[in-house]
């Protein structure tokens, strides 16, 4: 059997790099007599690597070779990765993706072609990098109900709050880090706007609950705005910020689904989930809280879970892996603003002992705030938990302060 690559950059060449590294035992675990790397596809040139006699950049010649089953993508975005999938799918070949965008946008459509098909259309890598959670959730944990999944999904953003919490550095510093250490996304846009986390969150829950959750119904608020005044102030409350991704099952047909930062208190579980590390926590009404934990971004981990789907379909000719999930209706994700929380603000104020009382009058009993080096022109506090309508509406009638920064307390 025959495999190809459509996309020879960060995650294919490690794919390609791992496939070769490790081939002998590969091939061994696929149970296949021969697996062998046939074609990759891309549009540039790479003179001089170990794999360039298999550069091509006619996509269909992977299309029509009978002798492909298993085509692996790393190309990320929608197109046209999306329309080279549903291609190889419909041509019977099955299908390995690290590309989190395609399946939050198009798993349900993905997964009935490979059902009709008989083949695979695996992602493994789409989620938490090397960490192993799509099958785990698909067959190790099948005997539960899921109620609720929370987790940091994005290594990126990980990294960057880790580097502003522990060293103090500045924002634009962190993510220049990160993206010199390869973790961040083509256009970093993708990872500190939250996006990322969100597509990761939908493939989650519909994973999870059994109907497709698109992203663009998911409430999604990145990092971009969070500064080193409110990592002092989460520390002076016990806290660290982080990027958190829930999805909570309400009933058969609505789920609240959102991605914040949060401050997250220190005993928390997810607190401890520094720099480049993912960790997701399922909650089953069989096991309990169960924690996936691991390297969430990199090209090697990720390498690992495409090639691991690489041998399940190997192992799997014909016999189609029965996950996958329905399509959903308009209104399935439930309006954030109705989710119950209690929130972080940081305000300018002209005179604080009259800020103090007025919030003291809007929001009831609040926690006051200190860091160090404060002016006196600034006023942080927590306040109770109720709606975020509520609790916004009322921010809205308090006068005497002008928000700076508004974040949600995380409950977990
Ligand atoms: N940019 C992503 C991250 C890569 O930082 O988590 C893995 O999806």
């Amino acid at each position: 059997m025959y495999v190809a690559i459509m996309g020879y950059g960060v995650v294919g060449s490690g794919v390609a790099e791992l496939f070769d590294k490790n081939h002998e035992s590969i091939v061994k675990k696929s149970t296949q007599s021969q697996l062998e790397l046939k074609y990759i596809l891309d549009l540039r040139d790479f003179p001089g690597d170990a794999n360039e006699k298999l550069i091509i950049k006619d996509f269909n010649l992977i299309l029509n070779d009978p002798d492909v089953g298993i085509v692996v993508e790393t190309m990320g975005g929608l197109h046209p990765a999306y329309d080279y999938v549903l291609a190889c799918l419909k041509a019977g070949k099955s299908v390995v993706t690290s590309n989190k965008e395609l399946v939050a946008s198009k798993g349900y459509e993905l997964l009935k072609t490979a059902t009709e098909k008989n083949v695979n259309f695996l992602f493994e890598a789409s989620v938490g990098g090397g960490i192993p959670i799509i099958r785990p959730i698909s067959q190790c944990l099948a005997a539960n109900e899921i109620n609720e999944i929370v987790g940091i999904l994005n290594g990126t953003t990980n990294f960057i709050l880790t580097m502003m919490i522990e060293n103090s550095m500045s924002f634009q510093d962190a993510l220049k880090l990160a993206q010199d250490n390869g973790y961040a996304e083509k256009d970093p846009t993708a990872d500190i706007e939250g996006l990322d986390a969100c597509r990761k969150i939908c493939i989650l829950a519909s994973l999870c609950f059994g109907k497709h959750v698109y992203p663009e119904s998911v409430f999604t608020q990145g990092i971009s705005k969070i500064n080193l005044e409110d990592v002092e102030y989460a520390e002076s409350w016990g806290g660290v910020i982080k990027l958190i991704g829930r999805a909570v099952k309400l009933s058969d047909d609505k789920i609240s689904a959102m991605v914040s930062p949060c401050i997250v208190q220190k005993h928390s579980q997810l607190a401890g989930v520094d720099d480049v590390f993912n960790a997701i926590l399922v909650r089953g009404d069989a096991i309990g809280d169960v924690v996936f934990y691991g390297r969430g971004a990199g090209k090697m981990p990720t390498a690992s879970a495409v090639v691991a789907d690489v041998i399940d379909c190997a192992k799997h000719v014909e016999t189609k892996k029965l996950f996958g999930w329905d399509d959903s209706e308009a209104g399935y994700v439930s309006d954030y603003l109705d989710d119950k929380t209690a929130l972080y603000i940081r305000a300018k104020v002209e005179n604080r002992a009259l800020a103090i009382d007025a919030a003291q009058k809007v929001f009831g009993e609040i926690k006051l705030l200190n860091r160090e080096k404060e002016s006196a022109q600034e006023l942080a506090f927590v306040t109770p938990v109720a709606t975020e309508r509520e609790l916004l509406t009322r921010l809205e009638t308090l006068h005497a302060i002008e928000p700076l920064s508004v974040i949600r307390i995380s409950d977990y």
